[in-house]
């Protein structure tokens, strides 16, 4: 008996030493969480937007608020022209058929981009959930519409498809909810939504679909403690089943974004041009007008192939990564153009990955005397990579920031092989770049120049 006690006792304290440190539901706990490695070594991730408001496909996601709330008039002719006088926003969500959707193909896409996770959204500010939510009544994508869990489809494609990692946003609030709209009116002193609604749908989230990536948005202009955010995130780190691996970003109460949760994203398409100490997400979508998709976008709303490349080059230079958006259609394709520009992504990312993925931002981010010249490095490898936005008409190329030496510096071009280079005055060097046809480059876009053996 006295032997089973001692080594009881020794196991507890055994458990107690080797168990991990618990946070607390307080900000300060709460951001002390160092962020888990694999998502700064990801680089790129496919936003995707899907709701109801695909059906309409006009003008933006905020069809529903523009249209009756902000009544603007591109919004409300659009009705009046096109759908009866007594059409309500509800009644789009029979529409939602989804009958070309296939999970599969879209994880192809995905992972043919060389992203390494997605974000999905679950619910947007409509309020619409892609799955079968106990809390959303015939306001779901399994009692209305596609009849089928959109959500799971996804996520159980993902994982028997791809290595990429799952992430799923979900909006806080919902512009038109009656609890949501009692709670604002009494200064959010009520917390009937949140209770009901909000805290169930994402514990359902976490428990069902094991995301990990977290995307939370749309605070209402409520406060954190609203929401109950740091409660939630307390449970998420220290008890949910995706406490190791998974990441949030910021958007937890009004005050929060940029400063609180996981990493930071600011605004969105935001790209500061600078280094920052915390780590951040550029969120950015193809049609640069819009997050749904849109029927009415022409060719020049769609950022080019080029734009994107550079996009991403200067957000991983500046330690952030990229959320690159696009919106499917209410049958669910993901339309050609996006499928393209998603594919040639994947193309410049597999001669130059090693530049971009499991990178870190080097001392200067870009250079101080050739333009449209970014930095990225692998201290491990001393390797230091100078991203060429633009291929130098004169066949040479300056690189001010580096710091050289003649017999050790090795200067090569992704995919391509070894490259002269010269010291140059007052400091760093002249790489000779190979007079290539069109057909002989290794790449379009852009182009990396690596180098070892220099600081
Ligand atoms: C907030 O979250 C914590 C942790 O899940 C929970 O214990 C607490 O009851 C929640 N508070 C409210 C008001 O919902
Ligand atoms: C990045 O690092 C991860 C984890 O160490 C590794 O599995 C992956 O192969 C690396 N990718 C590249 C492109 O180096
Ligand atoms: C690049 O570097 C220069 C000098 O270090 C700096 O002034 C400039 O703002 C940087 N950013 C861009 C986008 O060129
Ligand atoms: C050629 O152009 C590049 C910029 O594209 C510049 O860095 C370099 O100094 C130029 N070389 C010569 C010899 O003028």
């Amino acid at each position: 008996m006295e032997g089973l006690t001692v080594v009881s006792l020794l196991l507890s304290m055994l458990m107690i030493s080797t168990s991990r440190a618990r946070y607390e539901p307080t900000w300060e706990s709460i951001d002390s969480r160092p962020l888990p490695e694999w998502y700064d070594q990801a680089k790129l991730g496919i936003f995707i937007h899907w709701g109801v408001f695909s059906v309409p496909s006009f003008g933006s996601e905020w069809f529903w608020w523009y249209w009756q709330k902000q009544k603007l008039k591109p919004y409300v002719d659009f009705m009046l022209r096109n759908y009866p006088p007594d059409f309500h926003y509800q009644d789009f969500a029979s529409q939602f058929t989804a009958e070309f959707f296939d999970a599969k193909e879209w994880t192809d896409i995905f992972t043919s981009s060389g992203a390494k996770y997605i974000v999905l959204t679950t619910k947007h500010h409509e309020g619409f959930t892609l799955w079968g939510s106990k809390n959303s009544w015939n306001w779901n994508a399994v009692d209305i519409g596609p009849r089928r869990d959109l959500v799971e489809e996804v996520a159980s494609a993902l994982r028997a498809n791809s290595d990429l990692r799952l992430g799923l946003y979900h909006s806080l609030f919902e512009w038109f909810n009656p609890l949501f709209e009692q709670d604002a009116a009494n200064v959010f002193t009520t917390n009937y939504f949140p209770t009901s609604k909000t805290l169930p749908e994402l514990y359902e989230l976490i428990l069902k679909y094991k995301p990990e990536v977290l995307w939370s948005d749309g605070d209402g202009n409520a406060p954190d403690k609203y929401w109950n955010s740091t409660g939630f995130l307390a449970w998420l780190y220290n008890d949910s089943p995706v406490r190791d691996t998974v990441v949030t970003n910021d958007r937890w109460g009004s005050g929060c974004i940029c400063t609180h949760g996981g990493y930071y994203t600011c605004d969105d398409r935001y790209q500061p041009g600078h280094l920052l100490k915390h780590k951040w997400e550029n969120c950015m979508t193809i049609d640069s007008k819009s997050w749904g998709y849109r029927r009415e976008a022409p060719l020049s709303d769609y950022l080019t192939t080029k734009q994107l490349v550079a996009t991403l080059v200067e957000t991983v230079s500046c330690g952030g990564n990229l959320l690159i958006n696009v919106g499917p259609t209410h049958d669910g394709r993901i339309a050609p153009i996006f499928e393209e520009r998603l594919r040639q992504m994947g193309q410049w990312m597999k001669v130059n990955g090693e530049a971009i993925y499991n990178t870190t931002a080097w001392r200067a981010q870009n250079d101080s005397v050739t333009p449209h010249v970014w930095y990225t490095s692998r201290p491990k490898e001393k390797s230091i990579f100078a991203i060429l936005l633009e291929w130098p008409s004169n066949g040479s190329v300056i690189l001010n920031e580096p710091v050289v030496k003649q017999g050790q510096t090795q200067v090569g071009l992704l995919g391509y092989g070894p490259l002269k280079w010269e010291p140059a005055k007052p400091s760093g060097l002249q790489v000779v770049l190979p007079q290539l046809s069109f057909s002989q480059m290794p790449c379009q876009w852009a182009w990396t120049l690596k180098l070892t053996g220099a600081s």
